[in-house]
């Protein structure tokens, strides 16, 4: 028991939780994605998983996304990411669903399975149905040589590294850099996007894990200090619009499986069609606001929320003062191309769910009733 415990500790590398060490680990694991992958001085990206799939790539007709809880929101962001760049039809599943509605599958299409685990029942059974029906299965995995892993034609494995805590960081942040890269490739391959755009994504891209960095030195304190300001709050909403649509999924997410609080996200216009009821003064509303092509949509529907007297958290590109100062607490997120932002604003609301579940006095690295991997249905 004693060893147990030591062992731990020496894991944990002097960090309090695993959620909290795998949250500071990010620039590094992102960065060990994009190793060998990724040149930023001649502008390539290497995916010998996806030269191997190439031509079914180029003739499939529609890509399919498998995956379940966390590795769905990185699906949900990889068909706006693949549809914009590639301009090929994207449809995601939840794997529980897909496993058994009897699914139109066949030989023309591609399933990308995420995974963190690779052993998750759902996804595993939900893509050994699409390779009977002769689909083309193309994982993105961490663990190594794990079943969905072996199962796949063809993939890319995120290298995240282990992860320990329950909930989903690291393992998610990198799904998202591998599915970028993803995501550039190809439309580079159907020659649907130009030089000057792959390049900055490229340059962006290289420059997450700098970015990573500066989010976790320079707005941690203000995090620790909007958690507690809200430690009591029996509600959340989070909402966001376009690529931040998913990360207000997987920020509501994670504040529910780490602190327990009842948390919904939302496409930010969506709201009006049902969660504005819940809408008044003790709500706390985090809004992912940072500057894109339809942030002045977003803008107003924070207006809209502050005429109900909600309470306004707002993820703001750095220096924009005008929208800080309509919300009440603002964190800082360095400007970014609007499809790279959103990998970004992942981190500060993972942090705010860790402070936010500490603060409640929960077992942040274990929550109640939930698996690291979950291999029964
Ligand atoms: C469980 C974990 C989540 C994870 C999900 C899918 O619910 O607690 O963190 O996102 O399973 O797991 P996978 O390993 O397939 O990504």
């Amino acid at each position: 028991q004693k060893l147990d415990m030591e062992l731990a500790s020496i894991e944990k590398a002097g960090y309090p939780h695993f959620m909290l060490k795998e949250i500071f680990e990010q620039p590094k694991a992102i960065q060990d994605c994009l190793r060998g992958r990724l040149d930023s001085t001649t502008h390539q990206i290497t995916l010998s998983g996806l030269e191997k799939v190439k031509d079914k790539l180029l003739a499939a007709h529609r890509i399919i996304i498998v995956a379940c809880g966390t590795s769905w929101h990185a699906a949900l962001l990889a068909e706006y990411w693949i549809e914009e760049l590639c301009r090929v039809p994207v449809e995601v599943e939840y794997a529980s669903e897909f496993r058994y509605r009897n699914p139109i599958v066949g030989p023309d299409d591609l399933i990308i399975a995420i995974s963190q685990s690779g052993e998750t029942a759902d996804t595993l059974v939900a893509l050994e149905n699409a390779k009977q029906h002769g689909a083309t299965i193309f994982g993105v995995v961490n663990v190594v040589g794990s079943s969905i892993a072996r199962l796949s034609d063809s993939g890319i494995y995120t290298h995240a590294g282990p992860e320990i805590g329950v909930a989903s960081t690291k393992a998610f942040t990198t799904q998202l850099a591998a599915l970028l890269l993803f995501a550039i490739k190809l439309a580079q391959y159907k020659q649907k996007i130009d030089t000057a755009t792959s390049d900055t994504l490229i340059n962006e891209l290289q420059a997450v894990p700098d970015k990573v960095q500066e989010i976790l030195n320079s707005q941690l304190e203000k995090i620790k200090s909007i958690a507690h300001k809200y430690v009591d709050a029996k509600d959340f909403l989070y909402l966001g619009r376009g690529y931040n649509f998913p990360i207000a999924l997987e920020g509501a997410l994670k504040l529910k499986e780490i602190s327990y609080i009842h948390a919904e996200g939302y496409p930010a216009a969506e709201m009006k069609h049902g969660p504005i009821a819940l809408v008044d003064e003790n709500l706390p509303v985090l809004f992912i606001a940072t500057k894109d092509k339809i942030q002045e949509k977003i803008i107003s529907n924070m207006q809209e929320i502050k005429a109900r007297s909600g309470q306004l958290i707002a993820l703001v590109s750095t220096d924009d003062t005008f929208v800080s100062s309509m919300a009440d607490d603002s964190i800082e997120i360095p400007e970014a191309h609007e499809i790279i932002a959103p990998i970004l604003s992942t981190i500060p609301l993972q942090l705010l769910a860790y402070y936010i579940g500490i603060a409640r006095g929960c077992d942040v690295d274990k929550p109640r009733n939930l698996a690291k991997s979950v291999t029964v249905e």
